[in-house]
């Protein structure tokens, strides 16, 4: 006889629920501190959950991107653009959550981390890669670009006609609302790191807040400058 299936089982929470391993446990640390060093510890943990989802349904948006010429597939990559942009939003608020990380607890753990840092964090990396950034457009905004080529339009005339162009315009937005997502979680992640280390340097040997802050830009530059044609030659009359 094969075991039930339960809420437990199908989603493996005995082994979720033991990875969470605070350094601190094993030493003289107040249990105030362990506590803190395990909402550190799960903090990063769901995000990197959240970014697997992410990377996963951007990737896909690429690969339809690449392997579609119609627009048979369009509402579905709308929908997965939009779901990223959410999750996004989501990493952003685990930041916020951790607004409320006691630094008293945090100075007692952070020498136990050595030089584990949040820059060796690989799929923050392919996100990094396929979202691109102000200077260098990634596979996404790649990917979107050829795929509207093929349809016999170009992005510039998509931006000027705005919701006249239906979903490819709507996959603009789309992408406009996940960059911004992304850039606010960049932004977030910097206030964090100045509330609770000051101007430190980081674990992965940076100088930290500024190390970021040089890092931290806008992707979808050419879909920001086609931004500005909206207000060419519109304007509400005024007496
Ligand atoms: C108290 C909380 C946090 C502190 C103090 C902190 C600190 C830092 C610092 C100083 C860096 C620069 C690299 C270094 O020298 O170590 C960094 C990078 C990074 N951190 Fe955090 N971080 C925190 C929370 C988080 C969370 C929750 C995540 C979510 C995954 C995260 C993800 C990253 C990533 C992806 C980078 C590399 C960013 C880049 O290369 O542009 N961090 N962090």
């Amino acid at each position: 006889m094969t075991d039930e299936l339960t809420y437990q089982s199908y989603l493996e929470l005995d082994t979720l629920l033991s990875l969470q391993n605070p350094r601190a446990a094993g030493s003289t640390a107040v249990k105030s501190t362990v506590l803190s060093e395990q909402f550190f510890i799960i903090a990063h943990q769901s995000s990197e959950l959240w970014l697997r989802q992410i990377i996963d349904d951007v990737e896909a948006a690429v690969d339809a991107f690449t392997t579609t010429d119609d627009t048979s597939n369009a509402e579905w990559i709308v929908d997965l653009l939009q779901r990223a942009a959410e999750l996004v939003n989501v990493l952003n608020a685990q930041l916020t959550a951790l607004d409320r990380l006691p630094l008293c607890d945090f100075a007692m753990f952070r020498k136990a981390l050595g030089t584990a840092s949040g820059a060796q964090s690989e799929q923050f990396q392919r996100l990094a890669h396929l979202v691109g950034n102000a200077e260098h457009d990634g596979p996404l905004y790649e990917s979107f670009a050829a795929w509207v080529a093929r349809s016999g339009n170009t992005v510039s005339d998509v931006a000027r006609r705005g919701i006249e162009a239906g979903i490819h315009y709507r996959i603009i937005e789309a992408l406009l609302h996940l960059g911004n997502g992304y850039w606010r979680w960049q932004v977030g992640h910097i206030g964090l790191i100045t509330k609770v280390l000051g101007n430190q340097s980081g674990t992965g040997g940076t100088s930290g807040a500024d190390y970021l802050i040089g890092r931290c830009s806008l992707p979808f530059a050419e879909l920001r400058a086609l931004r500005s044609q909206a207000h060419l030659g519109l304007s509400v009359a005024t007496s």
